[in-house]
């Protein structure tokens, strides 16, 4: 037999005892039916109306303003400098993506705002119930189908409000320009690229081997069996303080200087002089996609990146035994001056780094 409840909201309702069965009223739930649509100022105040269709009109326009805004600033803020020499200014490069990201931001935001305002202020937004039905609806559903698509259209307004059509129409027919103009990016380029920038550092025949940050040139017979030092070049300390020289020859010039036992050094035929008495250099940036290395493993030789655990032999001409990366390590030639500090024989034999496609070596 069933007892009645009340809960918290003092709705009463029916408990079933264990081992009965609840009987299931045939209409359990009445139809609620559509809610009460509430008119819009809109609906009701024709300059309320106006006033709408004049914010969206203007956010589109603003669109249409912003894109041509992009187009200036990709023009005027250059950040190819006038002499390649020079390489790319790091502010200039700055300032431009912030004027393109703004630009641009902001239309495709003013495009997707005056939609969202339009739709809720000038729409009109009757609520519809409509039962599901087969797949492919017979011919009078058809013709009904389109009837209601030409009334939404003549709701939407969008024939009628030629100011909203028109500014709208303007605004997605300019936002395609900026896709065209960075095309010009793909195009022949002046001076050096990117890939020539990469097959050469500034180590040099002569240039001494420096300790990294602290800048002192490392004697030779200073190293120890197992000891790993990293190092920059000399003519780093010559670079001006700031600048796109001083960050790109820190990103390539830094070098890993390990010394092992002579006989534990595998040397590929053209290398034999390329170590001084097991002290040998190698790129600290690894051949995947760029990571600085220096996890070194004593007894092994083996250096391991720990981006993606590609792993180097040190002793073998920096082979690649494990992980992602395709290339060896590349491998500076060192020797010692007559001070018996240590010096490049020259530079990279080949670009340091990760692969590229116009690599020519
Ligand atoms: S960057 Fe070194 S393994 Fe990926």
């Amino acid at each position: 037999m069933s007892t009645h409840n009340v809960n918290p909201n003092g709705d009463e309702h029916a408990v079933v005892p264990h081992g009965e069965h609840a009987v299931v009223p045939a209409d359990p739930i009445a139809d609620p039916g559509l809610h009460y649509y509430d008119e819009r100022l809109t609906d009701v105040d024709k300059k309320a109306e106006r006033r709408a269709e004049r914010q969206v009109a203007g956010m589109f326009a603003l669109a249409s303003l912003l894109t041509v805004a992009f187009i200036v600033f990709y023009v005027i803020v250059g950040i190819h400098p006038d002499d390649p020499e020079d390489g790319v200014n790091i502010g200039d490069v700055q300032v431009s993506n912030l004027t393109l990201g703004l630009t641009l931001g902001l239309a495709l935001f003013l495009v997707g705002a005056g939609a969202v305002q339009w739709a809720r202020s000038l729409m009109s937004s009757p609520e519809v119930v409509h039962e599901r039905h087969p797949l492919r609806s017979d011919d009078e559903t058809r013709a009904a189908a389109l009837a209601d698509f030409e009334t939404g259209t003549e709701e939407t307004g969008f024939g009628r409000r030629k100011l909203i059509r028109n500014s709208l129409l303007g605004a997605l027919a300019l936002l395609p320009l900026p896709a065209v103009i960075l095309l010009r990016d793909l195009g022949p380029n002046t001076g050096e690229s990117p890939g020539e920038r990469k097959q050469h550092t500034i180590w040099a025949e002569g240039v001494r081997v420096l300790t990294d940050v602290t800048f002192m040139p490392i004697r030779a017979a200073d190293l120890e069996i197992g000891q790993l030092v990293n190092a920059m070049p000399a003519t780093f300390e010559d670079l001006p303080e700031h600048g796109p020289e001083r960050i790109n020859e820190r990103a390539k010039s830094p070098v890993m200087l390990v010394r092992m036992l002579p006989e534990d050094v595998h040397v590929a035929p053209g290398r034999e002089n390329w170590g001084v008495d097991g002290i040998l250099a190698y790129s600290k940036i690894c051949t995947h996609v760029g990571c600085p290395i220096s996890l070194y493993e004593q007894t092994t030789h083996h250096m391991l990146c720990p981006c993606h655990q590609s792993t180097f032999d040190l002793s073998d001409n920096g082979k690649v035994i494990f992980g992602p990366a395709t290339r060896s390590l590349p491998q500076l030639p060192i020797a010692v001056d007559s001070e018996g500090y240590l010096i490049a024989q020259s530079d990279f034999t080949e670009p340091v780094g990760p692969s590229y496609w116009e690599r020519t070596r």
